[in-house]
Parts: structure tokens; sequence; C-alpha cells
């Protein structure tokens, strides 16, 4: 039995107690149907109990496990996106390749397939269903934000939400809220493109590369204030951590990324990613209030070619890679393993208080889609003026996978929640 068979009708109107209730009689069933024949044939005589949790138990943990979704390949989708940009309204400038003039749609027409099962479609009922009376934060930079329109996109078709983030903050450039009445859902975006506290450092003042500072040990005040009430944060970031950056712990200069001051220490980009992942992590582990699942979304590889992105780089490609075709960027894989051994720290951690970290392990995935960009097709978020953008990713596109994913790893969190308190009753 594979996961993928466990689906709600599409469009069917449950309330959330129903979908657990289904979730819960399949996982019975998923249960029964594991315990090996000899234990039922025996079990008119009473069995120690330890004997039928173990081995039930590993069966289980065998039927949640057998697909990873994260390992597979791009194959053609001829039936296109869920949505256009005439069709979902939320679609902001920034990722809006085809309103610039893009003018090929291959890109749009593949589908991630998973080597082991289906990756299933998304469920926009399904989702507001199991999100109703919740809330979720995608925690980050601009890239955390894109993956929120995505969603915004992938739910327009079922629900409109209000926008409210002016109820929450006076700065709604950076963090933007969204409440789905009919759900009683909000949906935030919370900007935090450190995740640790930062500030300008340049003489000459801010630009593109002009130096920051962090406290890699201060988790950023603009989110810590705010994410104990979410029940999911989705977490994640990347592309600013190539800038010049001073690093400082508890207070005191300990370092520095692409400076060329000869009395301070060197330190790799690596070290301030590192810290800046313990340091949410920590933080949200140290929150008292905090009782959300927390997804770490790995690094989004940019896809600049010919040059560097500020000396004229691009990214022209209209398919995915071929797994031939792939080049090794390193430092692509080593921020990602770095991340990777942060959340598996966390995870440790997390399962002494009870909360859930989770991998959303993108970065492959997405490395094998150079085409998926708005590339000269790409529009400034601030500004009206195009930019040649190999960073974002155009709506619709690749990026709607990652919410497939998030979906998909949101109900196997709601099967594994159940199977533990299944085998505590049954023990
Ligand atoms: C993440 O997915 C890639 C394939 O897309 C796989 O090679 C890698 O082992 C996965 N990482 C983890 C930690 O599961
Ligand atoms: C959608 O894209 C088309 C080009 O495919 C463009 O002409 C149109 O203006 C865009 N609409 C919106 C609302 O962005
Ligand atoms: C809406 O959800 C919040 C939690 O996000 C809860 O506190 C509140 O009671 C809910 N309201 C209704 C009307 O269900
Ligand atoms: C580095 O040298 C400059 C000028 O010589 C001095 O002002 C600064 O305090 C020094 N920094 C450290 C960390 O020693
Ligand atoms: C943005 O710039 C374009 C081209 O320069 C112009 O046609 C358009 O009216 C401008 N839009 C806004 C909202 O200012």
């Amino acid at each position: 039995m594979k996961f993928h068979a466990i689906e709600f009708p599409p469009n069917g109107k449950n309330t959330s107690q129903n979908s657990f209730k289904r979730l819960f009689l399949t996982l019975t069933l998923i249960f029964f149907t594991s315990i090996p024949l000899y234990l039922i044939r025996k079990s008119q005589s009473p069995l120690p109990p330890q004997e039928i949790d173990i081995s039930s138990l590993r069966k289980n943990r065998e039927v949640l496990k057998k697909c990873d979704i994260f390992k597979g390949k791009w194959v053609p989708h001829p039936e296109g996106p869920y949505y256009t940009n005439e069709t979902c309204p939320l679609i902001i400038d920034q990722h809006n390749c085809m309103k610039f003039g893009r003018p090929d749609t291959e890109f749009m027409r593949w589908r991630w397939k998973p080597d082991e099962c289906e990756l299933p479609y998304f469920d926009a009922v399904q989702f507001l269903e199991l999100v109703r009376g919740k809330s979720m934060a995608f925690l980050g930079d601009s890239v955390g934000k894109n993956q929120m329109h995505s969603l915004l996109c992938l739910l327009s078709s079922v629900a409109s939400p209000e926008d409210v983030s002016s109820k929450y903050s006076s700065d709604t450039t950076y963090f933007t809220h969204w409440f789905y009445a009919d759900y009683n859902f909000t949906l935030a975006s919370l900007w935090s493109p450190f995740l640790v506290t930062s500030r300008d450092a340049d003489l000459n003042g801010y630009s593109y590369d002009s130096y920051m500072s962090l406290y890699i040990d201060e988790a950023d005040k603009g989110w810590t204030g705010e994410i104990e009430g979410y029940d999911y944060v989705i977490i994640s970031a990347g592309h600013w951590f190539f800038r010049p950056l001073y690093l400082h712990e508890k207070g005191q200069l300990v370092g520095c990324h692409k400076c060329s001051v000869k009395n301070i220490t060197s330190l790799s980009v690596y070290h301030g990613y590192r810290m800046a992942f313990r340091t949410a992590f920590r933080t949200l582990l140290s929150l008292k209030r905090y009782k959300g699942v927390t997804f770490l979304r790995t690094f989004s590889p940019a896809h600049f070619e010919n040059a560097d992105w500020d000396k004229g780089g691009n990214c022209l490609r209209t398919k995915p890679f071929t797994n031939q075709e792939r080049k090794s960027d390193d430092y692509i894989w080593e921020f990602y393993l770095t991340q990777v051994e942060e959340v598996r720290a966390a995870e440790d951690e997390g399962r002494k208080r009870g909360l859930q970290f989770v991998l959303l392990n993108t970065t492959e995935i997405m490395w094998l889609r150079p085409d998926g960009h708005p590339s000269q097709f790409g529009h400034s978020r601030h500004r009206n003026e195009t930019v040649n953008d190999c960073v974002h990713w155009c709506l619709p596109g690749p990026i709607d996978t990652w919410n497939e994913l998030l979906l998909y790893m949101m109900k196997m969190g709601v099967l594994k929640g159940r199977e533990r308190k299944l085998m505590k009753n049954y023990i």
C-alpha cells in the first residue's frame, strides 16, 4: 500500500474532523494489514505487548517510508500548469514572466516524478481543510515569498484571501499577511533574509554589494516576536549570504566574509550560513508557546550562466537539465549539506520537546530547472524596471512543485502523529 493512495475526494467538502477520521481509518488499515498473520493466529493466547509493538511499528514505518518523493526526475506534462497569469490575480510583477514578454511556455509543462511513486496533485480543498483554523508562515528571503505566492495561486481556484497585512505590521512590503475567512486560515510571509540580526555596515551606504553586519547568535526580532503562534513555519535563506559580511558573536566581531580588511579573521560563507540556521532553530526550540511544525526548505540554486549575476549573466534555457548535463557547482551542495546538518540537530532536540522539524529537500530538484527563472523577463520588486533574474522563479512554474511537496509532507506528518497515538493506545 502506498501513501499516494490515501486521497480525499478531489472536490469533496470534508470537514477537517472527517479528514482526520479518514486518515485515522486508513492508518488503522495499514496497521492491521501489516501485522504478520502468525500474530493474529496466535492471538487467542495474549502476547506480550512489546512483541506486537516492535514488529508492527517497524512494518508501519516501512509503509510510510517506502517512497522518497525527493528522488526522481522531471517528466513532460502536456496538461500544463494549475493556473495562468490571467486566472491567478495574485501574481506580482517580480514573478510574472509572461507579462514581461517571456515567449516560451514549455517550462510550465513538466512535473516532478518520484522514482518510487506518484507525487499527488495539489488539491486546494484538501490543503485548506488541513489548515482550517491554523496559520502558516514563510520565514526567510524573497524566494520564500516566491513560494507563498505560488501557494496563493494554487489556492486561488477555491478561495480568495483578504490582504490583512496592515493589521499586523506597519511594514507591509516585507511582512505580508493573508486571511482565508472561509477556513479561518492565516498565511504570512515574514521577511528576514539572514534569519539573524543584521545591519548595514558600509560607510558608502547600502548597495547590492555593500558590507553588512550579522549578529550570528541573535535571531532577528522581526520574526521572533510573531512566530510563536504559527502552526506551520517554512524556513529558508540563501543568496544574501554571498555579500561582504562582518560576523559578530556575543556582540564581538569574530570575522568577516569577502572583506579586504587585513586584521580581521576571514571566515567562509558557510560559517555564517550554518550559524544563522542554528540560531533560528534554537530560537524556535526555546520559545515556550511555539507548537508549530517547522519545514526547512533547502537552498534554492540560481542559474546564472556566461557571467556572474552582476556582470550580465543570464539563464536562457528553455528545458530542464538532463542528468548528464548537470554541472557541479560545489557551493550549492555545501550550502545544502550545511542546512541538512543543522536541521538534523534540530530534529533531535525537537523530539525531546515534541516539536517536528521536516526537510523539504528541493535543492537538487531545482538545480535541474535552469529554465524556471525569469532571466531577462524579470522585474524589480521595488522599482518599475526589468532585471535579469536567475534567482526567483516564474509563476506558474517549477516552484509550484514545492507546494505539492509541502502538502505531501504535511499529510505524512498527520499520519505519523496518528501512528504514534495509535501505538500508544494499543500498548
Ligand atoms: C535530497 O534529494 C536528493 C535527490 O533529489 C537526494 O540525492 C538526497 O540524498 C536527498 N537528501 C536527503 C537528506 O534525503
Ligand atoms: C499574462 O501574460 C500575457 C502574455 O502571455 C500578457 O499579454 C498579459 O498582459 C498577462 N496578464 C497579466 C494579468 O499579467
Ligand atoms: C480561528 O483560528 C484561531 C487560531 O488560528 C482560533 O484562535 C480562533 O478561535 C478561530 N476562530 C474561529 C471562529 O473558529
Ligand atoms: C584593524 O585595524 C584598524 C586600523 O588599523 C583598527 O581600527 C581596527 O580596530 C582593527 N580591528 C581589529 C579587529 O583588530
Ligand atoms: C513602467 O515602465 C514602462 C516602460 O517604461 C511604462 O510603459 C509603464 O507605464 C510603467 N508602469 C508604471 C506602473 O509606472
